[in-house]
Formats: C-alpha cells, structure tokens, sequence
C-alpha cells in the first residue's frame, strides 16, 4: 500500500560505489570543530552509503610536511617528526571518540605516500611538464605560496592578516597554464563536479584570469621537511603537491588493488579556503600525469563562534571532545549535521546548542520513544502490538507522509545535503508525536477499545524503527541503541528495503536508560 525504498543508487556516478575523502589536516595544532564538520560530515555520508548496501571506502589522514609545520614544531621546542607523531596521534584519537569509522588514516609522512609522490613528480617531469626557473616574489607562510599583487589587502594577506616576506630563488614549476583550457573546458562539460554551484562560479571566474605556472619546490637550503625531488635532491616538494596527491597514494596508485577499485568514483570533501588547490592544482596534476578527474568536490562553508571568527588570538576556537564531554558524542554530530547548511558559513553557539538539544532530541525524539514505550508496557504487556487492518483518516496521512521519508533522505544525500535528510527525519518525528495527540491511545484504552491502542502504538514503534534506520549514520550509537530498545537484534539495517510492516508485532520492547536526557547549559569547564 506504501511506498517502499529500495536500495538506491547514484544517477549518472557509478552505480553502488562511493569514495569519500576529507581533506588531511594540517599537524601543527589540536582539532577544533571545522576540523571536526568535515570529518564528521564524510563518516555521515560515509555511513548512509554502507547502510545501502554500497561498496565503499572512507579516507582521512594528516597533512605533515611543509614550511608552517618545520615552524610549528620548533616553536614546540620538537623536532618535526615527534611533533607531527604527537599531533597525528591526537587527531587519530578524536576522530576515534567521535565514532568515525574511516578506512583508512594516510599520514603524509609514510614511506607508502612519499614514493607515489615522487613517482608522480618523475612522470610529469618525463613528460615534460617540470621546468626549473627562477621566481621572486611575496610568500606567505600561512598559505605556503607566493601571494600575488592583486591578491594583498594593504600589503597583506588576506587570509592570515600578516605581511609576506620577499622571497628570490631558483625553483622546479609544473606547466599548469598549460592546461588552463583543458580545465574550462571540463568544468564547463561537468557542471556537477563541484558543488555547491556558487564554488563551481568561483572557480571558473578564477579561470578567467590568465592560469600562472605552480612553483612545486622548495630549495633545502631554506627547508628541509618535505619530500625530495626525485630528480633533484636539492629540492624537497612544495607541500600541496605532496598533500594533494594522498588521494591517490592511499589506494596504491597506479596499480593497487584499491585503486582500480575506487579511483576515480572520488568525493573530496573540502572547507571554501581550499577551494583553488582542489579545483584548479589537483585537476591539472592529475591530467598532467595522465590519471581520471575525481567525480566531485563538495565544499562546505565555514564555522565561526558567536557570530566571530574562529582564531587562536581571540581565544575562541571550540575543541570537539570538550563539547562530547559535556553533552554527548552523538548530540554533537547531530548538530553539526542538522545546523549547517552545506556550502554556506554557520556560527557556533553554546546555547543554541543546549536549546536545540532539548526541543528536537530530549523533546521531540526522546519523548516520543519515551511515551510509546510507557505505553506498549502499560496496555499491550510490553511487546508491540499487531495492528489492525485500519484505513483512511489520520492513520492514512500519517502512513503516507511517513512513506515519503525515506526516499527524502535518498535524494538528500545524494544531493550531499544531509541536514535535509535529517531534518525531512525530524518531521517524521513530530507528525508522530501529532499523530499520538490525535489518536490519543489513552483515551482508547479507557474506552476499551484495544484495536485503537494496538494500531496507533504500532505505528508510532514502527516510525520509530524508521528513525533508528534513517538517523544511524548521524548518531550510530543512540539510534543503536533506540533500535534495541523496539526489540530488534544487532544494528539499525537498511537493506534489502526500508518497508512499512517489518516490525514484527510480538517484539519485546525494552525500557533502558533515557535516550536524550535533558541538558542544562554547561558554561563551565568539565
Ligand atoms: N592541509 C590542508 C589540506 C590538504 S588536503 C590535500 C589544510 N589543512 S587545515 O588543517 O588547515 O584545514 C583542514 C580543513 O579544515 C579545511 O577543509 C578547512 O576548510 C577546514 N576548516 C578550517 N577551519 C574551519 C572552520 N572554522 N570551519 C569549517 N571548516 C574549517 O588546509
């Protein structure tokens, strides 16, 4: 009678594989909440892929080499390779407690990544496209590049609001101008690749603009830690060529078995400030050596705090795990998730956290499982009852409301906009909670009518299993836990179909812990 959902695919991407990356983070300094989105929100996507069955793979890693971190760890008093171990090691450890289940962890500083880097390097270099020349100009050492004129804001950069240092010196460049047509005619024939549409305008009214060729070294006399030149050891590789290339090298490039499993079926998950390396370097990197373009890159927006930027020197940059602490691992991926709108900038508030939390999941989610099962143990003996065969009024639009979930969700993520998914949930959870209001089983129960009882109070445990199936990439732990707590065994399944009727009526529901107990905003310190 209801629409059911099958395993869905991916529209003109191939069908029923997913590779998802999120950028590898710089080591020098703890993981804050950007950090924290773009790592959450690929295990969400991540998640939902697996839930359908999909074959997929989930890569994060660290960014290690390069001139800020040299800097970092000598302000740290460490040598490089202690401090990016140190620094690694803490990344790996957050990413841990916030239930991320990648694949993989790629840290730049491997001898796995760095022969690939310099396999690559010596393969463009054969084909021509590596020449040594002499450059001056602004450096930056926030951005590690040479800024140009038209780029300063008074003298500055804009980015890092300090004054770059003048730099003369001999360097390798990789021709990438000479692929600026190449790139626009691409983008312009794929106009999914990178989404949101706004980036994809960003990038071609960059390409408008005569493409220079990318510096790709840094002499060792002036730094050390880096990768060295396959052909110039007196040389180490500029750090986004290094970085970038970790797509590729962690799945065995050019012959590993991953590789020809997931490459070039790409997601590359990246934050607006990374735009230009990922949309104009790697493309032309990965042309220039004669490998596939990646399918997609999704860029999100940025996170300030109380509507300022996020920075060291104001002090207010927000530590993920100081917020699970205080509130929970999965309230936490719930909100980044539910909060942002993909591609476009939010702002972190404390409050407006706490308050979210209890409206939508001690409220309106935690109630509602908190009441259905009061009930299905006060007037069906603990175990969900059968339905009767009902049709017609508030149970109808109820039903076919709930059959257009699912489908939602699918078109959601697809779409990479997964606060939609959760928020198409979240209406879910409340025309269930209105649906009780109406059918008010109560009231039934006093009137002794049983059949009245028994169908609202299945229904309502059956939206519930729903909502197990269709929040578990977001919260894997409480919707776990909500699946059990409706009697099903293991965790929450999507496949072959997410179909109206599964729950089977004789389960025994069982009443654990609260599933959202109500916070009070907790200002201080853990
Ligand atoms: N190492 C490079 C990426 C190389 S990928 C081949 C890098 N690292 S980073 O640690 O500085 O930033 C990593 C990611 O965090 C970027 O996507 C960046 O956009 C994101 N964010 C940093 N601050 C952020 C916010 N305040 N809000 C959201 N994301 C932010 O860049």
């Amino acid at each position: 009678m209801y629409r059911s959902t099958p395993v869905p695919t991916q529209p003109g991407r191939s069908v029923g594989r997913f590779y998802v990356t999120t950028p590898i983070y710089y080591m020098n300094a703890l993981p804050h909440l950007g950090h924290a989105y773009s790592t959450v929100l690929c295990d969400v996507m991540a998640r939902y892929h697996r839930l359908w069955g999909d074959d997929t793979y989930f890569l994060t890693g660290s960014d290690e080499h390069g001139d800020k971190i040299a800097q970092a760890a000598l302000v740290a008093g460490e040598s490089p390779q202690a401090f990016v171990d140190r620094l690694s090691l803490a990344f790996r450890a957050t990413w841990q407690k916030l239930e991320i289940a990648n694949d993989d962890f790629l840290r730049t500083t491997e001898p796995r990544h760095a022969c690939i880097v310099q396999g690559i390097l010596q393969e463009i270099y054969d084909r021509g496209d590596i020449y040594f020349g002499s450059y001056g100009g602004q450096y930056c050492l926030g951005c590690e590049r040479f800024l140009t004129e038209k780029e300063l804001a008074d003298g500055r950069c804009p980015d890092h609001g300090t004054e770059p240092t003048y730099i003369e010196e001999k360097n390798y460049f990789f021709r990438m101008s000479k692929y600026q047509d190449w790139l626009v005619g691409y983008l312009s024939e794929h106009p999914d690749v990178i989404y949101p549409e706004q980036y994809r305008g960003e990038v071609l009214a960059f390409l408008r603009q005569p493409l220079e060729d990318l510096c790709i070294s840094r002499p060792k006399s002036r730094l050390t830690w880096g990768i060295p030149l396959p052909f110039d050891d007196g040389f180490v590789t500029y750090v986004w060529f290094d970085a970038l290339i970790n797509y590729v090298s962690a799945l065995g490039y050019p012959d590993g078995e991953l590789y020809r499993r997931y490459w070039p079926v790409s997601h590359h998950v990246i934050g607006k400030d990374i735009l230009k390396p990922h949309a104009v370097y790697w493309p032309t990197m990965l042309h220039a050596a004669g490998i596939p373009m990646y399918h997609g890159l999704c860029v999100h927006g940025f996170w300030g705090v109380d509507q300022a930027k996020m920075s060291k020197s104001r002090g207010n940059v927000v530590r993920p795990l100081e917020l699970t602490d205080k509130y929970g691992i999965d309230a936490f991926r719930y909100f980044l998730i539910r909060e942002m709108t993909f591609g476009q900038d939010s702002s972190f508030n404390e409050e407006a956290f706490v308050v979210r939390y209890n409206a939508e999941l001690a409220n309106d989610l935690g109630n509602l499982l908190n009441r259905t099962l009061h009930m299905i143990g006060r007037y069906c003996d603990g175990v969900v009852p059968a339905p009767a065969d009902e049709a017609g009024g508030e149970r109808q639009a109820f039903l076919e409301g709930a059959g257009a979930v699912p489908g939602e969700v699918v078109a959601a993520i697809e779409g990479w906009n997964p606060q939609a998914a959760v928020l198409a949930v979240m209406d879910l959870v409340r025309s269930a909670n209105l649906y009780l209001e109406q059918r008010a089983p109560w009231a039934a129960h006093k009137q002794g009518d049983q059949a009245r009882v028994n169908t609202t109070l299945y229904d309502v445990a059956e939206a519930l299993r729903w909502v197990a199936v269709l929040l578990y990439p977001v919260m894997p732990e409480k919707m776990t836990a909500l699946w059990r707590a409706l009697g099903q065994p293991g965790v929450p399944a999507w496949p072959p179909e997410l179909r109206w009727g599964l729950l089977a009526p004789g389960s025994a529901v069982e009443r654990g812990p609260v599933l959202f107990p109500r916070q009070e905003l907790a200002l201080q310190e853990v």
